[in-house]
């Protein structure tokens, strides 16, 4: 068991946006990094791969090969590491992570690879405006504190004509499959998460978190207030997850 003084209130508290949020996650994420792939293949029965496929699909890195691409909120870097493995792909990918533990379980994945880690936080990135050629975070934005502000960053930091990436848990809509989900999320996923990471309170804050992530059609009404034009969305698995996709507005067209 790891020494962690964070209980289940905080990990509620920090799921609903609460003040402690960021430095929660901070914590659980450093906490919980040498375990982080494993837990998520095991608890995702793999399908979290397919799933990032998609979204680096939808990241569309064939129309600028040679661009600079940022995996936001990159953890240990499986969507970074993908992207630079491209065929024919001769660009560079950051890593964006504030919990470095994250990025460095990851390195392995990145070596000889035309990725950068970079500790930084989604609200504040260190890169100058209209850089980069897209954008992509697979189950990251769910976790800053600051959805709003994260967006508006992203969107500054990416090339006129840009493409966002957002992939996502969400929740269904239909009831037996919310049922079922929800049984599996709040109730065999936090003993799971806890047996194998040895954390108290991670994998509870994860199924709260995303009770408290806004639904497809609210996170598309978010991105275009943000300033994001060109909004859609698809959901996967029954809304179990989504992708959303968004691009920085060429001037004059929205
Ligand atoms: C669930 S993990 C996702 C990691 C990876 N993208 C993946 O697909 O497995 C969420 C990540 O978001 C990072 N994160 C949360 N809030 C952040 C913030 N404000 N700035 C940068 N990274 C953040 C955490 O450190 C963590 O590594």
């Amino acid at each position: 068991m790891l020494a962690t003084d964070i209980d289940g209130a905080t990990a509620t508290a920090a799921a609903a946006g609460g003040a402690e949020k960021r430095e929660y996650v901070k914590q659980i994420f450093s906490q919980i990094a040498p375990r982080y792939d494993l837990l998520n293949h095991l608890l995702s029965f793999n399908i979290d791969r397919r799933w990032r496929r998609r979204a680096i699909a939808a990241l569309g890195v064939q129309r600028d090969q040679a661009g600079r691409y940022m995996d936001l909120c990159a953890g240990t870097m499986d969507v970074a590491a993908e992207i630079s493995r491209l065929p024919g792909f001769r660009g560079m990918v950051i890593g964006a992570d504030f919990a470095e533990p994250m990025l460095k379980a990851g390195a392995w994945k990145i070596r000889g690879s035309r990725t950068a880690p970079v500790a930084a936080d989604a609200v504040e990135l260190p890169i100058a405006s209209g850089q980069l050629a897209g954008a992509i975070t697979s189950f990251g934005i769910r976790n800053v504190a600051g959805l709003d502000e994260a967006l508006a960053e992203t969107l500054r930091v990416l090339a006129p004509g840009g493409r966002f990436v957002i992939l996502e848990f969400s929740t269904p809509r239909n009831r037996i499959t919310r049922t079922l989900y929800q049984l599996y999320f709040h109730h065999v996923l936090p003993i799971l998460g806890r047996w194998v990471s040895g954390h108290r309170t991670a994998y509870q804050y994860l199924p709260r978190s995303v009770a408290n992530f806004p639904v497809e059609e609210e996170l598309a009404r978010r991105m275009e207030a943000a300033g994001f034009g060109n909004v859609s969305w698809s959901a996967l698995l029954f809304g179990v997850a989504a992708i959303h996709v968004g691009e920085r507005p060429i001037s004059g067209r929205k």
